[in-house]
């Protein structure tokens, strides 16, 4: 069953019916100021960090779901509504949500008015627009009140959960004219203030949310919506809110404009007052003018439009499918920034004061959108590179507003330091520059401790051998990628996170999924090596990366498939001898994407084997058979229920190794089925079970063994979304950025004729017309550049500002 439609012109998701599954979202704002927002106008916003820089208030995991928002109120002679159903739910005459590329535009009607709020945060600008038309279709004169909704949060997002005794007595605002302050702490610690304005002279206004909703009354009857009349409140301590009332006469066939805008202002500390508790109300005016018709803010959702249709324009393919094209073309893409800009900090499952940016998360982030804005991944790259330690160790993540790490989820995770690799070699195939390379970047974010950009790569590359255990392999720390798999944990106590509590010493648990990352980004630090100029450094490496392969082949391999670490006690995991999790993805997808024991037939036995045990109708599950007990010593895997999470669910993050893995091999139909079950655009007709958003990927799909097998859950922030961006666009697709070229190498479903991929790369555009009259699934027989043949499958970097036809044969 659907809940609405793609509309892939406009670049949008239509929701047509506002019950939706689960609250459908989307992101407004690209760099500092972002808001959440559902399909019935529920979310919250902040300024750069969601859990330190909070401006309005959301209630998680509350009933009924979906708490708080941006809300409006339409008092109709007695008949309340709200434009995008919640919070009132009145029944509406029609209802439609559209979410596109940064900015959501939701629509009611009621009774033969008709309410249209578009939502969007302009480019370069710290705050939110929201427009508001209002359109009376109907024969009669409408007298129509007006009544708009935000609840401020007290900036502290985690302070503001938890400190009543505190903050119940702090609240402050201002009231201006249209414009609403709310100015909590800015006496003393604080230079921010947020404001809520609107364009019209406003007939009243409330500030104190008791005064406005009533104690005993929920968002959905607000006694000052209910009785028609605003009081006109100022909050003194208690929760704050910012309320407009607006009284509206519309004539039949009349229809009137309301610009809202909601900012976030900083003043330096000598011009924080315009007099004593006063507050300097400059910047917030200035902010305000710039939107204040509704012709600039047409002008500034034109701008916003111009600049995905950039951002859209650098990877284009055509294949006649359109759920393909509309996944790579828009909706993958759109992720990839979304989970750039936020890492694992906000969404609908991430609170916005659990997690920050992760170092491993960024770092995997950066892949699906380096191409895009190649400047702000360079920036990433030096923040996060800043949070390492000289031994290559790093924290577990940082926080956004600081870009300090913290130590809140842990360290130790030993894969951490190898992604870095990952990041920085994608980053320069896609710029081809290299002078970050010798840029002085902090360990520690300590400057006095600074080595260049290289030196870190280096530290990374060396913590994994440095710490290997006693087969060889890896030393697994406090996990891998699996985050659940705390093979030094022994955790006894449920008042303790896994992720943070100290670890048994003395273990030697090692892993062979680190041992296969290492060899694939071990192999390009060697690439990158040569590419620079430091061949003794590319000989010792290549040396340290052979040994890795050996020691995978002697240690890592169980006969049909890899194993997946060594626990405390040096037993297997991951084995045909174990009686539970046997077999897990992990391991399969690094090995066989490494290649390791290609020649021997262990890539094709092993990714045999991931078919036989692990594919499901909806996905690669992560192990199997499913844990159904708690296993001490394998920590936090073994405490979910089998088919969820990391024990047994479809970890959409780690299907695409396996594709990859797929394409080294040639085995291109598999590669795409496998891709397929668990792209978004291809579930939108079971919308009803996999119950998210359509248009994003979720980190989860409850696996086999689950109760309800195909539910999918942790829409969004995940590294699902650059993972299959890259597999489908690099291994699939096969249009693959490299140091002194755009390599092409399809790996496709042997019944396709062929594809198109437009190509932005290095300032020149390739129009490459992929051609497949063998029909088979992998292999380039010929190439060429503007009907020049080419040796080889690398289209050589041409000279800029100029488009250029090329010509793939494959067979
Ligand atoms: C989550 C985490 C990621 C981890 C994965 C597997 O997606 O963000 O860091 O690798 O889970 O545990
Ligand atoms: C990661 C994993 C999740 C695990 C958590 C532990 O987020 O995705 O499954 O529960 O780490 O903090």
């Amino acid at each position: 069953m659907k809940y609405g439609h793609f509309d892939d012109n406009r670049r949008e998701y239509v929701i047509t019916n506002p019950r939706t599954p689960w609250p459908w979202i989307n992101y407004l704002g690209n760099e500092d100021f972002f808001s959440l927002i559902s399909n019935t106008a529920g979310g919250y916003t902040f300024y750069k960090d969601a859990k330190f820089r909070r401006l309005t208030r959301y209630r998680y995991n509350n009933v009924p779901m979906d708490n708080g928002g941006k809300y409006f109120y339409i008092n109709d002679g007695g008949t309340i509504w709200s434009p995008g159903w919640k919070p009132v739910k009145t029944e509406l005459d029609s209802y439609e949500c559209r979410h596109g590329m940064s900015y959501t535009n939701i629509k009611g009607s009621k009774n033969g008015v008709e309410a249209e709020v578009l939502f969007f945060v302009p480019l370069k600008t710290w705050a939110e627009v929201q427009k508001v038309k209002l359109t009376n279709n109907s024969k009669e004169v409408k007298k129509l009140k007006l009544f708009s909704f935000v609840e401020w949060c007290l900036w502290n997002a985690e302070d503001d959960m938890a400190n009543f005794q505190r903050n119940f007595s702090t609240g402050e605002v201002e009231i201006d004219g249209s414009t609403l302050y709310h100015k909590t702490e800015y006496k003393e610690r604080r230079n921010h203030y947020a404001f809520y304005s609107v364009n019209a002279p406003i007939q009243g206004y409330d500030t104190d949310r008791e005064s406005f909703i009533g104690l005993y009354n929920e968002f959905s009857e607000p006694q000052v919506v209910t009785e028609g009349k605003p009081r006109n409140t100022e909050a003194h301590g208690w929760s704050p809110i910012a309320s407009h009332y607006i009284e509206v006469e519309l004539k039949p066939g009349e229809s009137k404009d309301f610009v809202f805008v909601l900012g976030y202002v900083e003043n330096e500390e000598e011009e924080k007052w315009e007099k004593k508790l006063v507050i300097n109300k400059k910047k917030a005016k200035e902010c305000i003018a710039k939107f204040d018709t509704v012709a600039k803010v047409e002008a500034a959702l034109a701008e916003l439009r111009a600049y995905w249709d950039n951002l859209l324009s650098i990877y284009v393919v055509e294949s006649g499918d359109e759920r393909l094209d509309r996944t790579v073309n828009i909706w993958n893409q759109y992720q990839c920034m979304v989970t750039f800009n936020m890492s694992r900090s906000a969404s609908f499952f991430e609170s916005g004061i659990g997690r920050g940016m992760g170092f491993r998360d960024s770092n995997q982030d950066l892949v699906g959108f380096v191409h895009q804005i190649p400047s702000r991944a360079r920036e990433r790259i030096f923040d996060i590179a800043s949070t390492q330690f000289e031994d290559g160790g790093c924290y577990h993540q940082y926080q956004p507003l600081t870009k300090r790490g913290n130590n809140a989820v842990g360290g130790n995770f030993n894969d951490d330091p190898l992604w870095l690799i990952l990041s920085t070699t994608a980053y320069i195939k896609e710029s081809g520059d290299y002078t970050l390379l010798d840029e002085m970047v902090p360990f520690d974010n300590d400057e006095t401790r600074s080595k260049t950009h290289f030196e870190h790569l280096k530290a990374s590359f060396d913590h994994v051998i440095n710490n290997v255990g006693p087969h060889g392999l890896p030393l697994i720390g406090r996990a891998d990628w699996n985050d659940c798999l705390n093979l030094n944990c022994f955790s006894k106590n449920p008042n303790e996170s896994f992720q943070t509590t100290e670890n048994k010493t003395g273990g030697t648990a090692e892993s062979v999924m680190i041992a296969g990352l290492f060899v694939v980004y071990g192999r390009d630090y060697v690439e990158l090596c040569k590419q620079i100029g430091k061949n003794d450094e590319a000989a010792r490496a290549q040396k340290e990366v052979d040994k890795m392969i050996d020691t995978i082949k002697k240690h890592g391999w169980d006969g049909d498939w890899y194993i997946r670490a060594y626990d405390y006690f040096g037993r297997k995991i991951g084995s045909n001898e174990c009686e539970e999790g046997k077999i897990f993805i992990e391991s399969q997808g690094w090995c066989t994407m490494a290649g390791i024991g290609v020649e021997e037939g262990m890539v094709e036995k092993s990714l045999n084997a991931v078919k036989e045990r692990l594919d499901t109708p909806h996905g690669i599950v992560l192990n199997n058979p499913a844990f159904t007990k708690y296993y001490i010593e394998y920590g936090e895997i073994s405490t979910y229920p089998a088919g969820y999470k990391e024990n047994a669910g479809i970890f959409c993050h780690n299907n695409p190794w396996i594709i990859i893995g797929e394409t080294v091999i040639g085995r291109g139909n598999n590669a795409y089925d496998y891709w397929k079950k668990i792209a978004p655009a291809f579930r939108e007709e079971i919308s009803d079970l996999n119950k998210v958003e359509p248009y994003v990927y979720a980190q989860m799909i409850a696996g086999k063994d689950a109760f309800k097998p195909g539910e999918s859950k942790n829409s969004w922030l995940t590294g699902t979304a650059a993972w299959n961006y890259y597999a489908i666009t690099q291994f699939i697709l096969g249009v693959k950025p490299a140091y002194n070229g755009l390599e092409v190498n399809p790996c496709i479903p042997a019944d396709w004729k062929g594809f198109k991929v437009t190509r932005k790369f290095r300032g020149a555009t390739y129009v490459i017309d992929i051609k497949n009259p063998n029909k088979v699934q992998k292999g380039v027989k010929s190439l060429t550049v503007d009907g020049k043949a080419v040796a080889g499958n690398i289209i050589p970097i041409m000279p800029e500002g100029k488009t250029y036809n090329v010509e793939v044969i494959m067979g």
